[in-house]
């Protein structure tokens, strides 16, 4: 069976792209229709799709599984943007069911901890061939209030918490580690941490003030964007421009 990271680097090279495209439409008619559109018209831009919520909530299994189907078929890999955040029984339901629907990899929050938590759904993950992406420090400037909180040790050392998910994600086999694109700096640092051994995805390239040769400069393997090229009224095109800015860097 292959692995979501080799399956990532193979489609990231099939299109010369280390762009991640977050399908985030808002709730309108033809939910699915534009969703399928947008695999259609930026799927040779991308090596793979985001799915959260906007389309995880109105749409049904039986048509998110349309859309895993239609970025398969151009050769893109799939992630679902649950922030999985529950316990091993909860989490393997929610594992069964992006499964069923053809996802490739989720997104957890390693907060949880590994006992009775990510430790069985890692597990059950990496058995059927999906990967688990962790959470590690968020694009929004209020992500400083939890993700840069520090830690005293017994030892009395201080550590900041995303630090603690850096390291638990080796410790424990995750498949990647979401950094912010907004903090090139922690993208360093948690590059170092894992001696480059993890693909990093950063989120907020644009919309949210984060620059994308920063991002990639400081470590980041994956862009992942959403409204800096669905609000475009040249969405081709912007998605070729971000296309062009991550490859360069490789
Ligand atoms: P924009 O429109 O800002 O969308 O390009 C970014 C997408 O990524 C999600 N997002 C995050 N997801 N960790 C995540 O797992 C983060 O730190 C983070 N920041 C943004 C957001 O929901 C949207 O889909």
């Amino acid at each position: 069976m292959t692995t979501f990271r080799d399956r990532l680097a193979k489609s990231s090279i099939l299109h010369k792209s280390r762009l991640v495209l977050a399908l985030d439409l808002n709730l309108k008619e033809g939910l699915l229709e534009s969703a399928l559109d947008l695999i259609e018209q930026l799927g040779y831009e991308v090596a793979a799709v985001k799915v959260n919520y906007h389309l995880l909530l109105p749409l049904a299994l039986k048509d998110i599984a349309c859309i895993i189907d239609a970025a398969h078929q151009k050769g893109l890999q799939t992630i679902a943007d649950l922030k999985l955040n529950d316990i091993s029984s909860t989490n393997l339901a929610v594992l069964e069911i992006l499964h069923r629907a053809g996802f490739d990899a989720f997104i957890v929050n390693p907060i949880v901890g590994y006992r009775d938590a990510l430790q069985p759904t890692i597990e059950e993950a990496h058995k059927k061939g999906m990967g688990v992406i962790f959470l590690t420090y968020m694009s929004h400037k209020g992500a400083s209030e939890g993700y840069g909180l520090k830690l005293r040790l017994r030892s009395s050392s201080v550590k900041p918490l995303y630090r603690l998910f850096a390291e638990s994600a080796l410790k424990w086999g995750a498949d990647g580690l979401i950094v912010g694109a907004t903090r090139p700096s922690i993208i360093r640092q948690v590059a170092a941490l894992t001696n480059n051994s993890l693909p990093i995805f950063s989120p907020g390239v644009g919309a949210q003030g984060g620059s994308a040769l920063d991002a990639l400069k400081a470590g980041a393997n994956f862009l992942i964007v959403g409204r800096s090229i669905i609000d475009s009224p040249k969405r081709l095109e912007e998605a070729k421009k971000l296309r062009e800015r991550s490859w360069s860097m490789f």
